[in-house]
């Protein structure tokens, strides 16, 4: 079985966890692309749906699937997403796609989060994926400079502008032992506009495709 079978896999599974009648916040990514692929085959089930990026918005639209402004909806009952590192925990690296902002707030504004990955995301230990940070574009090199003098090897995106008109610095070498005080103080340097650490709001399920089926983790309560 391929990565990208496992990744299909664990996304089809997501839709047990989608309330009917209600507005489904969706992710960005080559999971998330088959997460809305089966969110299409209950379209006339849901509201509508929340996006965390102009790609998975046309993927919606071109399956007539309604897109919704956050600001108009609420809170938000089920959000979908995959990740590029998961612990344990569920706390998360994402950004990879570079859509993490938008990602982290819609995360923020949903009772529940549903991370779908292959197996091969699980880790002990989050900072082997280089961490997305997105930042101002006249900040990047004091940000970086900071970065540096807490450990990091941050690396720029070039070429690479997010949906807000941001850049990403993708910080390696990171050994993560306490993500939430990391992802606090990243998002404590001026200029930095978030990171791709989800450690302070975790994922509440992950569902994992593997060879055997797809596994489902539950955070620790
Ligand atoms: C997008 O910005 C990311 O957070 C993605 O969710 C993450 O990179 C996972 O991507 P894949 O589903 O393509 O592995």
């Amino acid at each position: 079985m391929t990565a990208d079978e496992m990744k299909k896999q664990a996304a089809w599974a997501a839709l047990e966890h989608i309330n009917t009648d209600g507005v489904v916040g969706v992710g960005t990514g080559s999971t998330v692309n088959h997460f809305i692929d089966a969110l299409a085959t209950i379209k006339g089930r849901i509201e509508g749906a929340v996006s965390s990026s102009i790609v998975s918005a046309k993927r919606l639209e071109e399956h007539g699937i309604p897109v919704l402004d956050l600001n108009n909806v609420g809170q938000i009952a089920v959000y979908v997403d995959g990740a590029d590192e998961s612990n344990h925990n569920l706390q998360l690296i994402k950004g990879g796609g570079g859509a993490l902002t938008r990602e982290k707030i819609i995360a923020a504004a949903s009772d529940k989060f549903v991370c779908i990955a292959d197996e091969s995301k699980l880790v002990d230990i989050l900072g082997s994926f280089p961490l997305p940070v997105e930042v101002v574009p006249m900040s990047r090199s004091y940000v970086a400079r900071e970065i540096v003098k807490m450990g990091g090897q941050p690396v720029y995106r070039d070429g690479f502008i997010t949906d807000n008109s941001n850049v990403i610095l993708d910080v390696h070498g990171l050994e993560i032992m306490e993500p939430i005080a990391l992802e606090k103080a990243l998002n404590n340097i001026v200029g930095v506009v978030t990171n791709g650490l989800f450690a302070m709001r975790p994922a509440d399920v992950l569902l994992l495709g593997s060879e055997s089926g797809t596994k489902t983790v539950l955070a620790k309560k």
